[in-house]
């Protein structure tokens, strides 16, 4: 096999060392190309071809449907680890022993106090603004109230920033919650495990005792498991590119939130439940919105479908899908939008635009229905999406910095005017 890849450009041969992932995966690596070509660079809008690092984080192999968290499969963890675990895999490398993990949740609970002077920024917001602007606002003010976060020279002091995030990040989760739904903004209960404690701060009625259903946390457990790192995707490249020019971390992840919302990302799951509750609405003809997503005349698309790396099937979708049956069946609850996105799959599978095209349902199709499920209101599912990967972020971040790699700072071919002299503006 080759170790070099041969470029002809002008009759003369430039070449390239080929570098080798764990998993095989190749690579030419042009880190000189420009300088050796005298100028010439590559194009690649969306970076389908690029990668832009080396990550020992997350293996996804697009083709077979494969994810791995640091070597982990992700149906493994899913079914066995809970969320914390995986956050501090992803995040270290490593799986936690008992005492370490005890050690990290207790450095987290011990930053779980977010300044009230938050509480007048969340007041200041209309109720109706949507919670992931609320909730990139506020991670990145975080940094305002905590101005030590922005030193991250040391490992202690990135230490200190990851523990003080994870711990502020689900209070900010549940205050934007309730601030839409008028209730207080109270805190959490640190004798609970992490998971525990963030539905208890999102759902706690001032009049009531709020009873732990063992059922709803192993749901949200695994569904911020599933979603807790995807390498290089939009949000993560842009963690890793505003982190890139050493900005802090806080504002980074603010930034990787804001990436998150758009609906080809994350904001997907808001998408799509609404996309099945207006096909509900409108008789539920499920054949009427397939030929609509076939139509290149119609901007719709059928949101929850296809994958830029994804070409066989999105693992992650899989165990979703099989969990939205059983926790709707444990929790009791019906909801009617499950066949249409069973009807909707069914068809798509069979259709050969869909398969041609290899489009297959990707994490977001089936998750809304399980926060649906958990009580959790649409306009908050991008938001528990970003809870998921938070992890993922972070890890991503603290690598890069680690690695010390350059700022990212990509080049163009420049396709404007060519050079011409100004008319003054009576002239033109
Ligand atoms: N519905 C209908 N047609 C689709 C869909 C869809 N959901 N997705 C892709 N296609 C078609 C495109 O029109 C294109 O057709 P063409 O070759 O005839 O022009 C072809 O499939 C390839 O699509 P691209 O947009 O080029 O694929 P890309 O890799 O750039 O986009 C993306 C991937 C953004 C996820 C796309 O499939 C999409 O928009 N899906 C719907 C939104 C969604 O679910 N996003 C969540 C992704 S998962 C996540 O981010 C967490």
């Amino acid at each position: 096999m080759s170790t070099t890849a041969t470029l002809t450009i002008d009759g003369q041969a430039y070449e390239f060392p080929l570098i080798k992932g764990t998993e095989n995966e190749r690579a030419i690596d042009i880190k000189t190309l420009r300088s050796s070509t005298n100028g010439i660079i590559t194009i690649d809008p969306g970076y389908k071809n690029t990668g832009s690092c080396e990550s020992a984080i997350t293996f996804l192999d697009g083709e077979n449907g494969i994810l791995r968290y640091r070597g982990y499969t992700i149906e493994e963890l899913a079914e066995k680890a809970d969320f914390l675990e995986v956050a501090y895999l992803l995040i270290f490398g490593e799986l936690p022993n008992e005492e370490t993990l005890k050690k990290f949740h207790n450095d987290i609970k011990k930053e779980s106090v977010v300044d009230e002077e938050i509480k007048k920024i969340i007041h200041a917001f209309p109720k109706s603004a949507h919670p992931m602007g609320v909730i990139s606002s506020l991670t990145s003010t975080l940094t305002a109230f905590n101005p030590s976060s922005v030193d991250v020279s040391s490992d202690e002091a990135i230490y200190n920033s990851i523990v003080r995030i994870l711990g502020k990040f689900p209070v900010l989760v549940a205050w934007t919650m309730r601030k839409r739904q008028g209730l207080p903004l109270d805190y959490g209960d640190n004798s609970l495990g992490y998971v525990e404690n963030i539905l208890k701060m999102m759902f706690k009625r001032p009049d009531e005792e709020y009873v732990m259903n063992k059922k709803v946390v192993d749901a949200l457990d695994k569904l911020l498991i599933l979603h807790a790192d995807h390498e290089q995707n939009c949000s993560t490249s842009t963690v890793r590119m505003v982190g890139s020019s050493h900005a802090g971390l806080f504002v980074s992840l603010s930034a990787g939130i804001s990436a998150l919302w758009g609906p080809l990302h994350g904001g997907a799951n808001q998408a799509v439940i609404e996309m099945l509750e207006g096909i509900r609405a409108d008789g539920g003809d499920t054949k009427k919105y397939m030929a609509k997503a076939k139509d290149k005349n119609d901007p719709f698309r059928l949101m929850g479908f296809g994958h830029r790396v994804y070409k066989n099937f999105d693992p992650r979708a899989k165990i979703i899908k099989k969990s939205a049956d059983e926790v709707l069946g444990d929790l009791g609850v019906v909801d009617p939008v499950l066949d249409v996105a069973k009807g909707l799959e069914k068809e798509a599978l069979e259709d050969p635009y869909f398969v041609d095209r290899k489009l297959y349902p990707n994490v977001d199709f089936y998750s809304g229905i399980i926060y649906r499920a958990l009580g959790i209101p649409t306009e908050m599912f991008t938001v528990m999406f970003a809870l998921g990967r938070l992890p993922g972020w972070i890890a991503q971040w603290r690598e890069m910095r680690l690695r010390k790699e350059p700022i990212g700072r990509p080049r163009q071919v420049y396709i404007g005017a060519n050079k011409r002299d100004f008319v003054p503006i009576e002239e033109r």
